[in-house]
């Protein structure tokens, strides 16, 4: 009996000893920062930190008196959303200073505005070139006509340039996204605020030099107009109009009685 009790008694007077060693406290990571950060941490750079100041301009200013109306004194901070995405607009990317400045407008703690920042991806908050193109490959657009893997080939040939990453001219950043509700007319992609849509490698390379050529020729080129690029007007059936194509039945033939 007393010989098995003995490793007992060892294991317990040895826990204390154990406790008192081990430390109460993780350090923070020291290492380097990893790619996956970037979705939630901001790291201090030379074009974003909060020393650079940031102030919207007098125009934005009205704007943001306009938006304010619509919400009640005590909840100006709903107005996160708007602010912030006026922000990227004239900074041209949501910036640590952007996001400071719409919560001192607000008057919100900081890192409530930093969640919403980071939770939607609309918000860049890292710089991207002058044409944001977002290719959408969700399975609809891998599907429909040529398939968006073939767009995302095209685009990545012709910038030159990968997932993420940016042209040397600042010109143009390219990243993939998931559906962005225009799957009728697939394969699309979005550069900044607009859909070109019925997309073919060809017209995407012509899309890409037209927008290029608008941005380094002045003002006489201009880049092309938004919508499917195949020749639709919006989502119709390209093959023409297939049913609904007789005189509508008037009424004597669905109201015998009147
Ligand atoms: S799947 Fe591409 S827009 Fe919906």
């Amino acid at each position: 009996m007393a010989s098995k009790l003995v490793p007992v008694l060892f294991r317990t007077a040895a826990r204390p000893v154990y406790r008192a060693s081990r430390s109460q406290f993780r350090a923070f990571t020291t290492g380097n920062s990893r790619r996956s950060d970037t979705l939630a941490v901001h790291r201090n750079t030379p074009d974003n930190n909060p020393d650079l100041p940031f102030k919207f301009s007098a125009q934005n200013e009205e704007v943001i008196a306009q938006i304010l109306k619509r919400y009640p004194p005590q909840y100006k901070k709903a107005a996160v959303m708007p602010l912030l995405d006026l922000g990227q607009r004239q900074h041209g990317f949501t910036s640590i200073s952007v996001m400071n400045e719409v919560a001192r407008l607000l008057e919100m703690p900081p890192t409530r505005v930093y969640e919403v920042a980071s939770f939607y991806t609309m918000y860049n908050r890292t710089p991207v070139g002058k044409f944001h193109v977002q290719a959408c490959t969700t399975t609809p657009c891998q599907l429909g006509g040529c398939g968006s893997d073939a767009i995302v080939k095209a685009i990545k040939e012709h910038l030159g340039i990968k997932q993420g990453e940016t042209t040397k001219d600042g010109l143009f950043t390219f990243i993939e996204v998931e559906c962005l509700g225009a799957c009728v007319n697939a394969p699309m992609i979005q550069i900044n605020d607009d859909y070109y849509e019925d997309l073919t490698p060809e017209t995407t390379k012509q899309l890409l030099t037209a927008l290029k050529d608008s941005a380094t020729s002045g003002s006489n080129v201009k880049a092309p107009a938004a919508g499917p690029l195949s020749g639709r007007e919006t989502c119709e059936n390209s093959a023409g109009q297939t049913n609904l194509t007789s005189e509508p039945w008037g009424i004597e033939t669905t109201r015998k009685d009147l």
